[in-house]
């Protein structure tokens, strides 16, 4: 049996959210689960830093994406579960992948050209203003966290499909470039069912726009919280498309193939909006409810967590020792007269 090795992260810039959940929380714990598989999970706090710069969010929102991960059913048993920065194997890591990295490579991110695009349509003459090093080298790191653990399959939202090709395209010239094969190469993996989803303003649903549904909610606030999601001024009867309103993905996020054909029918058949949000509630609260308790048990009990992660730290850090000693040596970085 050949084993698979899962990976992926969450930067801890603020409550995790419906997005995060369906990109990367629950394909990770599903696969997690499977039996040919090997499983890191961790919290991506060092790329926290890079969009966030409030100390106490940074921290806040470290105790809440373990929570969450916790909450909602990783084991950690059969899981290695850690925070980046407990593992400084992997900015060593980084650094000697930004020695191969082509600078042309990270001109071509998402991020970085998405900052620089908000610059020109500013005005800006300098088009890096205010774009630090850590945007714009921040798929290096990622690919660091991914190569570390010799990831065969990376679960993540559609945002982050570019990132896993540039550590794909990482590890495989370095590879070439020093003859050996120490890096697998890794994909990433897309839920078919899943789109990226949309927040409340219409932009990517994002920790760093404000514009989330959070996962965790009581059933009144949950409620608040769809009724924000913006709809046009169709009336109740009139016929409406799956595109009208970013709600219907969100649906087909939570639902069977089969509710979502229904979803689809009812609103074609003149649904109301504000019934079609009454459903979207229900639906994401049938998922999430059973997790809310753990969650709130959890938050209240931070000391637990750290233990969680230190054991975690312990098991990820022996790995990423031995792995970074034969990257180092293959760089020619050794020990003398050995
Ligand atoms: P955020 O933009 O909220 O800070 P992260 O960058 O921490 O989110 O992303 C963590 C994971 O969640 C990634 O795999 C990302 O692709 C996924 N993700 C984030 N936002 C969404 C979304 N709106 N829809 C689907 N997946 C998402
Ligand atoms: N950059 C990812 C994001 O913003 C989070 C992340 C960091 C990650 N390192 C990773 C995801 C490694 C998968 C694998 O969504």
């Amino acid at each position: 049996m050949t084993i698979q090795r899962v990976l992926t992260g969450v930067t801890t810039t603020g409550i995790p959210h419906l997005g995060n959940y369906v990109g990367a929380i629950r394909p990770a714990i599903r696969a997690a689960a499977q039996q040919d598989t090997e499983s890191y999970l961790f919290l991506a706090n060092y790329h926290g830093i890079i969009k966030c710069h409030d100390p106490a969010m940074i921290a806040e929102s470290t105790q809440a994406v373990a929570a969450t991960w916790l909450a909602c059913g990783l084991d950690t048993e059969r899981t290695t579960f850690y925070r980046q920065s407990d593992i400084p194997e992997i900015l060593e890591l980084n650094w000697i992948l930004t020695c191969i990295t082509p600078k042309g490579l990270m001109n071509r991110a998402h991020a970085y050209k998405a900052a620089v695009q908000d610059n020109l349509n500013n005005g800006q003459e300098d088009q890096d203003h205010q774009i630090e090093m850590g945007l714009y080298s921040y798929p290096v790191l990622m690919t660091a966290d991914i190569l570390m653990f010799g990831a065969h399959k990376v679960p993540v939202g559609r945002d982050q499909i570019q990132h896993v090709e540039m550590a794909r395209d990482i590890a495989q010239r370095f590879n070439h470039r020093f003859g050996k094969e120490l890096f697998t190469l890794p994909e990433a993996q897309i839920d078919e069912q899943v789109e990226l989803l949309v927040g409340s303003d219409g932009r990517k649903m994002s920790k760093s726009y404000g514009n989330t549904i959070p996962l965790f909610q009581t059933p009144k606030q949950r409620q608040k919280s769809v009724n924000k999601i913006i709809t046009n001024l169709k009336e109740p009867g009139e016929p409406k498309g799956t595109d009208e309103s970013p709600l219907f993905d969100i649906y087909k996020a939570f639902a069977t193939p089969q509710e979502t054909a229904d979803f689809a029918r009812m609103l074609a058949e003149g649904l109301a909006w504000g019934e079609a949000k009454k459903m979207l509630a229900a639906k994401i609260g049938g998922e999430l409810d059973a997790f809310t308790e753990t969650y709130t048990r959890l938050t209240a009990n931070p000391a637990h967590i750290e233990d969680i992660l230190q054991a975690g730290a312990d098991k990820a850090r022996k790995q990423a020792k031995e792995l970074l000693l034969r990257v180092k040596d293959a760089v020619g970085i050794r020990r003398l007269g050995v």
